[in-house]
C-alpha cells in the first residue's frame, strides 16, 4: 500500500534518510529575511546538520558554518565558503594547530581553556562562552543552565581582565525554543554580562531558536536582535541547527514482519537505536506521515526495529488500514540530529542519504556498506 510522503520514495532504497530540498530552500529564506532584517549573520550548526553534498546551496544563503571541534571545522572549511566558528568545552593540544588554520572565530568554555590558548590565536577573533544562568527550559540534558553544567563562565566567575582578549561573548542556552525564551535568556545576559557588552565586536546568541517553525514570533526576534546590535554596537552572530532544516526531510522504512504480543508489533528496516537516536535519548515520538496517535485511526501498531534492543521502538501510531508486509512508511522531520547521530550497533546497515530534488526526481548522494560498518571496529 502506498504510504508515502512522496510517490517515487515507493522505488527507492530503505531505509533512507530523503532531504526535501525545496523545505530546506524555504527555511533558508526565512532565516535569510532575519538578515536582511536586522543585519545579524546566521551560521548552520553543522551538529544538527552536516550534509556537506548541499551545503554549496545553504552557503547561498546563510554566512558560514559553527562547529564543536576540529573535524566539524574542517567540514566546513572545505565545503561551505563562508565563515568557519568553532566552540568546544576543551581544546586538545595536538588538535588546535589544525582548528586555527581552519577556523574564523574560536569560542572558549572557560577561562583556564583562553589563557592556555590566546597566544596562538594570533588573527583570529576569540570569544568566551558565558552562562547567564537562566533556564528557559525543563528538559536537563539539553540545558546547558541547569545546576552543574559545565557550559560556560557564570558571571560570578567572570573577571574583567579576560576582556583584553575577547572580541565577543557566546551563550547558548534555548533548545527547539519561541523567541520569548530568547527574551527573558537577554535580560540575563544583559543585567549580568552587559557591561562588558559596550567593550566587545559581537555576541553569539548560539542556537535553539526555532525560527523557521510556523508560529515562531521572527518579529520579536528581529526587534531583540536590532535592540542589542544598536544598544552595545556589536555584531549579532546566531547558530541555529535544527531552524536550518527543520521538516526538511523524512527517513522511509519497509515493513519486514508483523508480530504480536498485546498489540500489532511492526518489525522495520529502520532503527530508532542506530538511525534516530534522539527518539531514545529525548525522548520524542516522531512525526509519521498519515498516521495519528492511538485512538485516533482504526488500526494501531507499535512501530519497531530489527535490533536486538527490546526498547527500539519508535512509537505507537494509528492508520486508516492495516499494515501489511512490504508497506512502506516515512517518518517525518528527519533531517536534524538524525544521520550526524547514526550508528552501526548490531551491524545495521546505515541508510543511504538521498536528495529530493526540487522537480520531483530523487537523487541517491551516499549508499553505505559493510565497510563501514567493519572500519570502525578495528
Ligand atoms: C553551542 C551550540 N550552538 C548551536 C547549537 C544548535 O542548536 P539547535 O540545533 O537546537 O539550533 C547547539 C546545539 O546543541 C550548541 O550546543
Amino acid at each position: 500500500m502506498l504510504r508515502t510522503a512522496r510517490p517515487v520514495f515507493a522505488e527507492i532504497n530503505t531505509p533512507a534518510y530523503v532531504i526535501d530540498e525545496a523545505g530546506l530552500k524555504h527555511n533558508l529564506e526565512i532565516l535569510r529575511e532575519v538578515m536582511q532584517d536586522t543585519g545579524c549573520k546566521i551560521l548552520l550548526a553543522q551538529k544538527a546538520f552536516s550534509m556537506f553534498a548541499v551545503y554549496p546551496m545553504i552557503a547561498e544563503y546563510l554566512c558560514g558554518t559553527t562547529a564543536s571541534g576540529l573535524y566539524e571545522a574542517k567540514l566546513g572549511r572545505e565545503h561551505f565558503p563562508g565563515e568557519v566558528h568553532v566552540f568546544s568545552p576543551a581544546y586538545k593540544d595536538e588538535e588546535f594547530g589544525e582548528i586555527l588554520e581552519v577556523s574564523d572565530h574560536i569560542v572558549f568554555n572557560s577561562a583556564a581553556q583562553l589563557m592556555k590558548f590566546k597566544d596562538r590565536c594570533a588573527g583570529k577573533s576569540i570569544g568566551l562562552r558565558i552562562n547567564p544562568e537562566c533556564s528557559t527550559q525543563e528538559t536537563a540534558i539539553y540545558d546547558p543552565c541547569a545546576v552543574g553544567s559545565r557550559m560556560g563562565v557564570r558571571a560570578c566567575d567572570f573577571d574583567e581582565s579576560l576582556l583584553q582578549y575577547l572580541d565577543g561573548l557566546h551563550f547558548h542556552t534555548l533548545c527547539e525554543q519561541d523567541s520569548d525564551a530568547l527574551e527573558v535568556t537577554l535580560e540575563a545576559v544583559e543585567e549580568k554580562f552587559g557591561k562588558y557588552l559596550f567593550r566587545l565586536k559581537w555576541l553569539n546568541f548560539g542556537g535553539g531558536h526555532h525560527i523557521t517553525r510556523p508560529g515562531y514570533d521572527r518579529q520579536r526576534l528581529c526587534r531583540l536582535i536590532k535592540r542589542i546590535r544598536e544598544k552595545y554596537g556589536v555584531e549579532i552572530y546566531l547558530e541555529p541547527g535544527e531552524a536550518v532544516a527543520l521538516n526538511a526531510g523524512w527517513l522511509v522504512t519497509e515493513v519486514m514482519d508483523i508480530v504480536r504480543n498485546g498489540i500489532d508489533i511492526a518489525v522495520l528496516d529502520a532503527s530508532a537505536a542506530c538511525h534516530a537516536p534522539d527518539v531514545l535519548e529525548m525522548p520524542y515520538r516522531p512525526p509519521l506521515f498519515l498516521s495519528g496517535k492511538e485512538g485516533e485511526k482504526p488500526c494501531l501498531y507499535r512501530l519497531s526495529s530489527r535490533t536486538c534492543l527490546a526498547g527500539d521502538v519508535f512509537g505507537d501510531y494509528s492508520f486508516d488500514a492495516p499494515l501489511s508486509v512490504g508497506d512502506r512508511l516515512c517518518f517525518e522531520d528527519m533531517a536534524i540530529y538524525s544521520f550526524v547521530k547514526n550508528n552501526t550497533f548490531n551491524g545495521m546497515p546505515l541508510p543511504d542519504i538521498g536528495l529530493l530534488r526540487k522537480d520531483g526526481s530523487y537523487e541517491l548522494i551516499r549508499r553505505f556498506g559493510y565497510e563501514d560498518f567493519k572500519q570502525r571496529l578495528s
